[in-house]
């Protein structure tokens, strides 16, 4: 029965630490209220769209259903947070998530070419090596590691430090901010950070790095957007540091999530992954097969800017909704077998990363970064098991374990 106690479930964060559950708790509302009005207590209300056709159809209506003001679930204490944080500036960053049509079409435009497979090609190389460093590191190791702690985490970190033009000493510090970041409301995430601090720290970090680039140009993502122009005129100082913000928020831990979950689901189907090192060509279906199973961005919200009826619910002007990809993800309207992690999945039109004009930009990057680390890793690992309890990041936003102790064998 639906009730207050699955409002309050759908924006508690531990719910998303138990995934049985949270499978269990849309399963249900795909089941008996598709298109549900939602308000846990200490929450704006919202309505939460659980099936696939209908995120399409919400999506695809960029102009009826926008981004800006309220991108995702906060706590109205915290919401109240934010806005004494701003102390009267419109927003602490302002990037794609944040916004509409026509900005939203302007600052895409900016880096495009550079996110398209035949430019993503020519990182080819670079990719393969951060791989094989990360699959040297787990071999040095021994037979034994958490695997996203100690493997997971760095490599997708590697790879956005390399195309931002970062220094490796950076790394830690970077670290530290996209944790607390997304730790949502994880205790054992945050380590006494929060999303406002971690925004600070973020901008404070980037803020020099536009201007760097403007004075010694590099072959990075991060020059282009610096010297990018705008309506004819050379990019604010503050959309570009925004900019980079979305780009490292966004890169990492969606990729390092999508990574290790992708690996426990080969350890929980073996077949699966013996069919992998044996033709690695499958390895390009199986990355989206692992972006659909893990679903590691929970949701993100639009907001209605007229009346709109769907499923025989109106929504109000102004009502925002509550995109479930992973539910859209599990619909089994709109997938065979939804629950089976199905490594040649095919079609495989899935929600993982989105739909529409906001649909991630990172993509290809993010699949071509999932094969170069599973073609090296399972050339040269045989064996693969759990060596302990898993546990998973309790976040409504963005995650997936935090905790992933393996056992292996070299071949
Ligand atoms: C497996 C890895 C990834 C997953 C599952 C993922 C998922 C998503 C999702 C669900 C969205 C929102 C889509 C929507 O509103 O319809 C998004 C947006 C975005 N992603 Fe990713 N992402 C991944 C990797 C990356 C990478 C590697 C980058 C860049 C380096 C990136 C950059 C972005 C940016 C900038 C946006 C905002 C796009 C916009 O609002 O127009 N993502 N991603």
């Amino acid at each position: 029965m639906l009730d207050i106690a699955t409002d309050n479930a759908i924006a508690d964060h531990r719910t998303y630490g138990n995934v049985g559950l949270q499978h269990r708790l849309f399963g249900e509302l795909r089941r008996d209220d598709p298109v549900h009005w939602t308000q846990p207590q200490g929450y704006r209300p919202f309505w939460t769209i659980t099936k696939y056709a209908d995120i399409i159809e919400i999506e695809r209506q960029a102009d009826r259903f926008i981004n800006a003001p309220r991108t995702k679930l906060l706590s109205i204490d915290f919401e109240s947070k934010v806005r004494e944080a701003m102390s009267g500036k419109p927003m602490l960053v302002r990037a794609l998530p944040q916004m509409d049509n026509p900005d939203h079409g302007k600052y895409q435009k900016l880096t495009h070419a550079w996110f398209q497979p035949r430019h993503i090609r020519t990182l080819s190389e670079r990719m393969a090596a951060l791989a094989k460093e990360s699959v040297d590191r787990l071999v040095a190791m021994g037979n034994q590691c958490d695997f996203y702690n100690d493997i997971a985490i760095y490599y997708p970190l590697r790879v956005l430090m390399t195309i931002l033009g970062l220094p490796r000493s950076d790394e830690e510090r970077l670290l530290k901010i996209t944790q607390a970041y997304f730790g949502g409301g994880d205790p054992e995430m945050q380590k006494g950070s929060d999303l406002i601090d971690a925004t600070i720290a973020y901008v404070d970090y980037f803020k020099d790095v536009a201007r760097e680039r403007r004075k010694n140009p590099q072959d990075d993502v991060a020059t282009v957007i610096a010297t990018s122009e705008i309506d004819g005129r050379p990019i604010e100082d503050f959309e570009a540091y925004s900019y980079y913000v979305a780009l490292a928020s966004a890169g990492h831990d969606t990729t390092s999530a999508t990574i290790a979950g992708g690996l426990l689901a080969l350890i929980e189907n073996p077949d699966a992954m013996a069919r992998l090192q044996h033709d690695p060509e499958l390895l390009s279906d199986a990355a989206e097969e692992m972006v659909r199973w893990v679903s590691p961005v929970k949701h993100f919200f639009r907001t209605a800017t007229a009346d709109y009826d769907i499923r025989g619910k109106t929504i109000r002007a102004g009502d925002s909704l509550l995109l479930s990809y992973p539910s859209g993800n599990r619909d089994e309207e709109a997938f065979d077998r939804p629950f089976q992690f199905i490594p040649d999945r095919s079609p495989n039109r899935h929600l993982g990363y989105g739909f529409g004009i906001h649909a991630c930009i990172g993509r290809h990057l993010a699949k071509a970064e999932i094969v170069a680390f599973f073609r090296e890793f399972l050339g040269r690992i045989e064996r693969v098991e759990l060596a302990g309890a898993l546990a998973w990041t309790e976040t409504s936003f963005l995650g997936g374990v935090k905790r992933l102790p393996v056992r292996y064998s070299v071949r």
